[in-house]
């Protein structure tokens, strides 16, 4: 069982629309994948067209075989949930409390019965973030070809040291640029900028601005599906390539 954790400083970069068809590529390719919501926004089924109202989700379940759900697009998921701020503030101070809930909630379910576990967190340093960071492999750190973007990079990478500092088992922090430009130079300076300074961490593609995929959203399914061909599509296909490299060899 290989952990993903998508992650970011900034909101709005693309971590639940890459969580999402990353999670449905790894399943195209034969691969067992869970794909948990670890952020109180409940987003992500949007992106799995699921009924909200279906499922207790991750707050009043936790991880445990019942409280997963069977998207159609063949990738298994825990939502958040949709809770109540009390629910909300219990549940977090209850990750304050034990750190390793995630992981041990993960190795419950027994190390055999998904090849790959698919995290979305929300932005920024939170109690989810750590969770997510302690259960990790890999994390893949989601960014904009921006100046706001790149400012982030230091205190997420100063957050995912802390928290996997004694680890042997996490494989380090990827820089994955999302809604790279078509057209202009900004984005490829942003690029060359990040190789740069991060070359052995930048994730060999990017993905670029497609409106096919907020086209995809609207119709509750992942690009993947909705548009198989599209820039965007053909893009993740290429990470989901390359994280499979990285993690088999
Ligand atoms: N490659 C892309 N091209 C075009 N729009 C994108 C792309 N990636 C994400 N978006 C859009 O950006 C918005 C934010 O994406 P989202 O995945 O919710 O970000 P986050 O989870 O980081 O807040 C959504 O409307 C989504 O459709
Ligand atoms: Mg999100």
């Amino acid at each position: 069982m290989h952990v993903i954790a998508f992650i970011s400083g900034k909101g709005g970069v693309g971590k639940t629309t890459m969580a999402a068809n990353v999670a449905v590529a790894l399943a195209q390719r034969q691969k067992r994948v869970l794909l948990i919501d670890l952020d109180p926004q409940n987003a992500q089924r949007f992106h799995l067209g699921m009924d909200p109202e279906e499922i207790a989700g991750l707050v009043r379940e936790g991880i445990k075989l019942t409280s997963i759900f069977e998207s159609p697009f063949g990738v298994s998921f825990i939502p958040f949930g949709r809770v109540s701020e009390p629910e909300l503030e219990e549940f977090e101070s209850q990750l304050k409390f034990n750190p390793h809930w995630l992981d041990q909630g993960l190795r419950s379910l027994g190390a055999d019965i998904f090849d790959y576990v698919v995290l979305d967190t929300p932005p920024g340093p939170s109690v989810f973030l750590r969770q997510a960071l302690e259960a990790a492999n890999k994390a893949m750190v989601v960014l904009l070809a921006d100046a706001a973007s790149f400012a982030t990079i230091d205190k997420i990478s100063s957050l995912v040291e802390q928290y996997t500092a004694d680890r042997s088992d996490f494989a380090g922090a990827y820089l994955l640029i999302n809604q790279m430009p078509l057209n202009g130079k900004l984005g490829h300076q942003v690029r060359t900028a990040l190789y740069a300074n991060y070359a052995d961490h930048l994730v060999p593609a990017s993905v670029h601005r497609d409106a096919r995929v907020s086209q995809a959203l609207a119709f509750e399914r992942p690009v993947l599906q909705y548009e198989p061909g599209c820039k965007a599509s053909l893009d993740i296909q290429y990470v989901a390539e390359w994280l499979l490299n990285s993690t088999e060899t």
